[in-house]
C-alpha cells in the first residue's frame, strides 16, 4: 500500500477502505508516514468529506492508537464542543452520580477562549486532578463519580493529527472532528454518552445546519461503536451563566445545585443531566427529568459535589474568590441586548487571566467575568452590565462594550436546539 495512492484516491473523492484508513494512522503515528503527505489528505477530506463508514474507520483506528481504558461498569460520559461560562460538567456529574450512574471524567485543560475544567476544580484549594488508577476507581465504586486529568496516552493519533491539522487550515471539517472527539471517547471506555454540540458565536459551529450535521455524524459513530449516543444542540450565542473564569465558575456551579443559579445554566444542565440518566438507566427522559429535579431540589446532588471535592483533597471552605482590581462596564446606550460576541467575551476573559493563549501559560483562578446583563435584557445608560475582575492593570471595559449590539427589540433566544437520537 502507498501515501500516495491514498491521498490520490481521496482527492478523486473516493472512499478509503478500512485497511488504508488503518495503514496511514498507523503510518503517522509510527513516524514512517511524513507530515506534509498526512496534510495533504487532510486537505482532501476537509474538500471531499468522507461517509459514515469512513469516518467510524477512522474513529476507531485513532481510538486504538493508544491506552484504552477498560471500565468493567456501565459508565456515562458527557462532552462539550466547547463554549464561554460552560460549567455544567461540574453541575451534572455529582447530579447523576446520585442516580445509580457512573462517571470516570477525565477532562482536559481550556485552551483558547474556551474553559477547561480539570482549571476550574484546580482553582478549589488543594484539589488532586491527578489520581492513581486504583485511586480513581475506588472513588467511583464509593462515590460514583471521579474527575481527572487526562494523563494516560489517550488516542495518541488524533493528537498528532490535531496538531497538523492546526497548522494546515484543516480544523474545521465535520468528519474530522467528529472522529477527533469520538476516538477519545471510546478509549476513555464510556458505554453512554451524551453530547452538547454548541452552536453560535461562541462555538466552532456556526450554524444549526453544521451543528446538527457534526451531531448526526458523531450519534452514528457512537452507534457503529456500541456506545449509546445522543446528541443536543445548545445555544453559544451568550456566555452560559453570568459567571466567566475559573474560581467565579466553581461559586456559580454551586448556586445552581443550591437552586438558586441563572436559569440558562441550570437548564441546560437538568436537559443533560436528564438525557444521562435517561440512557445509561434505561429509563424514559421524562421519569429521569422528575429523578434529576428531585436530587437537585433535596440537596442529594450538592452533597455530592462537596464529596467529591472532599475525595480529591480539595477545601471549599478556603475558595474565596478576589482579585485586585475590578473594572466595571456601564451601558452607555439603551435598548435590549441582542448580540454578545461570544468569542471576543472568552477571550477578553482569557486575557484577564482566567484562560492560557499557550499550552504552557499559568492561569489566575481569580479572573474573569461576572455578567449582570445579557441577551434579551433591556438596558439604560449607566446600567451596570459587567465587572472585569483581574490582577492585572488592564482595562478591557471598551473591548467588552464593542462585544455587544444594542437594538430596539428583542431576539428570538431559545436555549436547547435540537436532540440527535
Ligand atoms: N475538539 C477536539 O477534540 N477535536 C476537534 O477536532 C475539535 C474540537
Amino acid at each position: 500500500m502507498r501515501m500516495y495512492d491514498i491521498i490520490e484516491k481521496k482527492k478523486n473523492k473516493l472512499s478509503l477502505t478500512k485497511e488504508e484508513i488503518a495503514f496511514f494512522v498507523k503510518g503517522y503515528v509510527s513516524n514512517e508516514i511524513p507530515d506534509y503527505q498526512i496534510s495533504s489528505l487532510l486537505m482532501a477530506i476537509v474538500l471531499n468529506g468522507m461517509d459514515d463508514i469512513e469516518v467510524t474507520n477512522l474513529t476507531l483506528a485513532m481510538a486504538n492508537s493508544g491506552d484504552k481504558l477498560k471500565l468493567d461498569f456501565n459508565a456515562v460520559d458527557k462532552h462539550s464542543t466547547g463554549g464561554v461560562g460552560d460549567k455544567t460538567t461540574l453541575i451534572i456529574t455529582p447530579i447523576v452520580a446520585c442516580l445509580d450512574c457512573k462517571v470516570a471524567k477525565m477532562s482536559g485543560k481550556g485552551l483558547g477562549y474556551t474553559g477547561g475544567t480539570i482549571d476550574k476544580l484546580e482553582s478549589i484549594p488543594n484539589f488532586k486532578v491527578q489520581l492513581s488508577d486504583e485511586e480513581f476507581i475506588n472513588q467511583i465504586n464509593d462515590i460514583n463519580v471521579s474527575i481527572i486529568s487526562q494523563t494516560k496516552n489517550i488516542a495518541p493519533a488524533d493528537k498528532k493529527i490535531y496538531a497538523l491539522r492546526d497548522v494546515t487550515a484543516t480544523v474545521e471539517s465535520i468528519p474530522l472532528i467528529a472522529s477527533s472527539i469520538m476516538s477519545k471517547k471510546i478509549a476513555s471506555g464510556a458505554k453512554n454518552l451524551v453530547l452538547d454540540i454548541k452552536v453560535g458565536s461562541g462555538a466552532f459551529m456556526k450554524n444549526i445546519n453544521d451543528a446538527t450535521k457534526l451531531g448526526q455524524t458523531m450519534v452514528n459513530i457512537g452507534k457503529n461503536a456500541s456506545i449509546n449516543t445522543v446528541a443536543i444542540l445548545t445555544n453559544m450565542n451568550e456566555p452560559l451563566g453570568n459567571s466567566i473564569g475559573n474560581n467565579l465558575e466553581v461559586l456559580e456551579a454551586i448556586k445552581v445545585l443550591k437552586g438558586n443559579g441563572p436559569k440558562d445554566i441550570t437548564d441546560i444542565s437538568i436537559e443533560l443531566a436528564s438525557y444521562m440518566v435517561s440512557i445509561t438507566n434505561k429509563i424514559t427522559y421524562e421519569e429521569a427529568k422528575t429523578k434529576v429535579m428531585e436530587v437537585l431540589n433535596n440537596g442529594q446532588a450538592l452533597n455530592r459535589f462537596y464529596e467529591l471535592i472532599k475525595y480529591q483533597g480539595g477545601d471549599i471552605s478556603k475558595l474565596i474568590h478576589n482579585s485586585k482590581y475590578e473594572y466595571k462596564v456601564y451601558a452607555k446606550e439603551c435598548g435590549y441586548i441582542t448580540k454578545m460576541d461570544t468569542a471576543k467575551i472568552g477571550k477578553i476573559s482569557s486575557m484577564l487571566g482566567a484562560g492560557r493563549i499557550k499550552k504552557d501559560d499559568l492561569i489566575d483562578y481569580n479572573a474573569g467575568i461576572v455578567l449582570n446583563k445579557k441577551i434579551n435584557d433591556y438596558i439604560n445608560k449607566n446600567d451596570l452590565l459587567a465587572t472585569l475582575y483581574t490582577n492585572k492593570e488592564l482595562n478591557l471595559s471598551n473591548e467588552y462594550l464593542s462585544s455587544l449590539e444594542i437594538s430596539d427589540k428583542p431576539i428570538e433566544n431559545k436555549l436547547i436546539l435540537g436532540v440527535i437520537k
